[in-house]
């Protein structure tokens, strides 16, 4: 598939191919929300209200893009975030983004919930892998996750505290994503027309074994967590502060909580001896109604920056997005739908794309800023619109 550019200009053009590409299921999955997807607008709406302040006629000849967090030099100042099920997308899905992460230089934080056993992820890329961790299965099947994560080499682990239950996704009610991942064929059949009018997505799908167990949670006695049963596994294995201090009993290595809204939860995930957070509503498909998690993130900056690495994601979806999340005190921040519209769209070719026109947008942006490093963004390149901030 040409991806080029005029074909392929930004991550806009890679979620029309990734919606050409995918039944309505699965791309709805990617690109739905919660409710009403408030949240979701606003996540992306809050970038428009940070406005720059650049300084011209400094020449700025290279760009140094690296930033240091949880103690690692990246090439970059984006990683790649936790994308569930990435395999139901591009039977490469995982491999994929953990392969382009490495080829830049940067992180790639596999899902627990993914589709291809976390040591094939790791293979894929001689450079940084971490863990992002739900209890769902219980903790024996956490403990066993966390155990292969760290023998294969995870660097740290990211624990998303933000799904107690699943979110209220009405596209993925309307698709019948609950038919299409159970296993009674005869619930799947009003679904079959949209499915058969995306042949390639289907051909690849079958050819891929089609709907398969998670193979990292590994629930003892009855195997692999079932697609169908994720959400009964996350609504009863909900993680609490508790947890976090047993978590800290079995894995040695830094601790990032993913999903902090409040400068509250930020402390109390200092006091929990985390290494990092993520400022996070994950992608708006939880609580829907949150901010924009952008306008939250001063107030934690001002709250915990100075005792730990503060992480941002939500709503990114061009290089000047990822300059001004730093420019408000993000250390890095992680793509969630920027990299994974590529990955649906192409498998390792739209992915490597994503990440091609982010990094090409980001040195851009600190041109125009004069700026000739990320590390150099600070509060004194942006301003924003009165109302933006949420405390
Ligand atoms: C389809 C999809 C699946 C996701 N799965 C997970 C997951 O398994 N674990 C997790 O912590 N976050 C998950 N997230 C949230 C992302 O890690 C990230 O927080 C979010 O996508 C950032 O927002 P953005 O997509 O607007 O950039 C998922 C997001 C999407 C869109």
């Amino acid at each position: 598939m040409n991806l080029a550019s005029p074909r392929v200009v930004n991550i806009k053009d890679l979620r029309n191919l990734a919606r050409a590409r995918l039944p309505d299921a699965v791309f709805d999955y990617l690109d739905g929300a919660a409710d009403d997807e408030v949240t979701l607008k606003d996540s992306e709406r809050a970038f428009r209200e940070v406005i720059f302040k650049p300084r011209f006629a400094v020449a700025t000849p290279s760009c140094d893009l690296s930033v240091t967090v949880l103690g690692h030099r990246l090439a970059q100042p984006f990683m790649l975030g936790p994308i569930g099920y990435s395999r139901l997308m591009h039977p490469r899905g995982e491999l994929a983004g953990s392969a382009a992460a490495g080829r830049h230089g940067t992180a790639y934080i596999l899902s627990t919930l993914s589709g291809h056993p976390l040591e094939d992820v790791k293979a894929q890329s001689p450079g940084l892998t971490f863990f992002q961790l739900y209890l769902a299965g219980g903790r024996k099947a956490a403990e066993g996750g966390i155990a292969r994560a760290k023998a294969a080499g995870y660097k740290a682990l990211f624990v998303t505290i933000d799904t107690p239950v699943s979110g209220n996704r009405e596209r993925d009610a309307r698709n019948g994503m609950k038919a299409l991942m159970g296993t009674n064929p005869f619930a799947k059949i009003p679904y079959l027309p949209n499915l058969l009018a995306h042949p390639r997505w289907l051909a690849a799908f079958i050819a891929d074994g089609m709907v398969r167990p998670f193979p990292n949670v590994v629930i003892p006695g009855s195997g692999p967590l079932a697609a169908i049963d994720v959400a009964s596994a996350l609504e009863s294995a909900q993680v609490s502060w508790t947890d976090l201090k047993w978590i800290r009993e079995v894995w040695d290595g830094p601790i990032v909580i993913k999903g902090v809204m409040t400068a509250d939860d930020a402390k109390r995930s200092v006091d929990a001896g985390a290494a990092g957070i993520v400022v996070s509503t994950h992608a708006g498909r939880q609580l829907d109604c949150v901010a924009g998690p952008l306008r939250v993130l001063p107030g934690i900056v001002e709250a915990v920056g100075r005792q730990i690495d503060v992480i941002f994601d939500g709503g990114i979806r061009r290089g000047s997005d990822v300059v001004k999340a730093i420019g408000l005190g993000a250390k890095a921040v992680l793509l969630g739908r920027g990299y994974a519209y590529g990955m649906a769209a192409a498998g390792d070719a739209g992915v490597e794309r994503a990440l091609e026109i982010f990094e090409a947008d980001i040195i851009r942006t600190l041109k125009l800023l004069g700026c000739s490093s990320i590390s150099q963004v600070d509060s004194s390149y942006v301003t924003t619109r009165p109302g933006f901030r949420v405390d």
